[in-house]
């Protein structure tokens, strides 16, 4: 078999580089390891930049985001037991962010793959790059018991924080990481969300709490807890007192509480991989990096690396230049750590650390103060929530 770009994971970032390639006449294979349901089984962020709208219309599969995502012209905080709304929207010109399940971005995605016609071959096991320092190189995996072999121009490495493709040039990388004391207890409820309109991130004595939506009559909420708690500790009851006690009395007042459809326990992580390319190897996506889910960068930067990969490849088919290819990772990273900084930056300002000391705590509360009251230091919050130019 032989393919221009051979892909490696069907997550968000396999998937819209797929269809990138394609849309401008590039052959592309996608090898999962996963089973296509599997894929689509994973519950994770929904908040979009305009830069990952744009780009899901650029590959042809933004009507359904068009139509159903909710646009969010704002944000809340909460502290000291009070809510802070936070003009997004007037704050940036005029920009929004839209609320759009990734479950439902992937499932566009993956329709409009088999729609045209692109090979995706699922339950993918053992996959290899192999030769990628060279002008040849290729993929080994192992299908219905078959070793089959998949020769290509380019491989993108798109398969995840616990892909193959970083792993397998792990002498050469460089790993920049920070790992947080506490962990994300996140339900998903067929619940109307209390606050539609706008994201709400809480800080209280009691730790963190977020309340998004994924549709108008579906929840996604989250509790700080520490990394020691399992699922099992938490009934839903105990959930739902838990996220009432870190909000202000109105909100808590109006929650809709309802039985969880989906409950986890997720840790928290920055994390970057230097560099992403290896001869004609690429990484992209969370295979480069990850982030703390506060401020939902994950999948927006995700989406801007295959946009920087795919225009690198168009590049190289219709001029046959390598200029987007070398300057691919540098172009990446530059975004990346812009991101990684406001994802730690929200994280730490928003979180109740184990270690914080009384001065600490006292800072915090001040730069709380100052976010609210402050229109430059408000306007930061803005320009990086709604995603940073290209
Ligand atoms: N071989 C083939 N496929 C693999 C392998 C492997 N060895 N290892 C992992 N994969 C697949 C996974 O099963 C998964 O479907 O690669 C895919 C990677 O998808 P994601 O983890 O969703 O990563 P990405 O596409 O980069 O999406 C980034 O997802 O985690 C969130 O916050 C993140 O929203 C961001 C987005
Ligand atoms: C989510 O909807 O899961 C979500 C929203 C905003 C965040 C993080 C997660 O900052």
């Amino acid at each position: 078999m032989r393919t221009q770009v051979a892909i490696i994971g069907a997550g968000p970032s396999g998937l819209l580089l797929g269809q990138l390639l394609h849309k401008a006449g590039i052959d592309n294979v996608i090898l999962e390891r996963q089973s296509g349901d599997y894929v689509l089984s994973r519950i994770r962020a929904g908040i979009l930049e305009q830069v990952t709208v744009d780009l899901m219309h650029e590959a042809g599969v933004g009507e359904r985001i068009g139509a159903e995502g909710i646009p969010h012209h704002s944000i809340e905080l909460v502290f000291s037991g009070e809510r802070h709304p936070i003009d997004v929207h007037g704050l940036t010109g005029g920009k929004v962010v839209t609320a759009y399940g990734q479950t439902e971005l992937t499932r566009d995605l993956m329709d409009a793959r088999a729609a045209s016609g692109l090979t995706t071959i699922y339950e993918a096991a053992d996959v290899q790059p192999l030769d990628f320092d060279g002008e040849r190189p290729r993929l080994e995996f192992r299908k219905d018991g078959r070793t089959q072999v998949l020769e290509c121009d380019f491989i993108a490495g798109c398969d995840g924080f616990h892909g193959v493709s970083r792993a397998s040039v792990k002498d050469r990388v460089t790993e920049y990481e920070k790992v947080y004391p506490f962990g994300w207890l996140g339900v998903l409820s067929d619940t109307p969300p209390v606050s539609p309109h706008a994201i709400v991130y809480g800080n209280s004595e009691r730790g963190f709490s977020l309340c998004s939506m994924r549709s108008m009559t579906r929840s996604r909420y989250y509790v700080q807890v520490p990394l020691t708690d399992r699922v099992e500790d938490w009934s839903d009851e105990r959930f739902w007192d838990e996220l009432r006690l870190r909000l202000d009395k109105d909100l808590a007042s109006r929650i809709v509480t309802g039985p969880s459809i989906e409950k986890s326990i997720a840790p928290l992580r920055s994390f970057v991989a230097e560099p992403l390319r290896f001869g004609r190897l690429f990484l992209a996506g969370d295979a480069g990096h990850i982030v703390p889910p506060t401020g939902a960068k994950g999948l927006n930067l995700a989406a801007t690396d295959v946009k920087y990969l795919s225009s690198a490849f168009i590049e190289y088919y219709a001029e046959r230049s390598s200029a987007g290819i070398d300057g691919y990772s540098a172009r990446c990273l530059k975004r990346i750590w812009k991101a990684e900084r406001f994802s730690w930056w929200l994280t730490t300002l928003m979180h109740r650390f184990p270690d914080t000391e009384g001065f600490g705590q006292k800072v915090q509360e001040a730069e709380l103060e100052y976010l609210v009251s402050s229109k430059a230091a408000s306007g930061s919050l803005a320009e990086n929530y709604v995603g940073l130019p290209l």
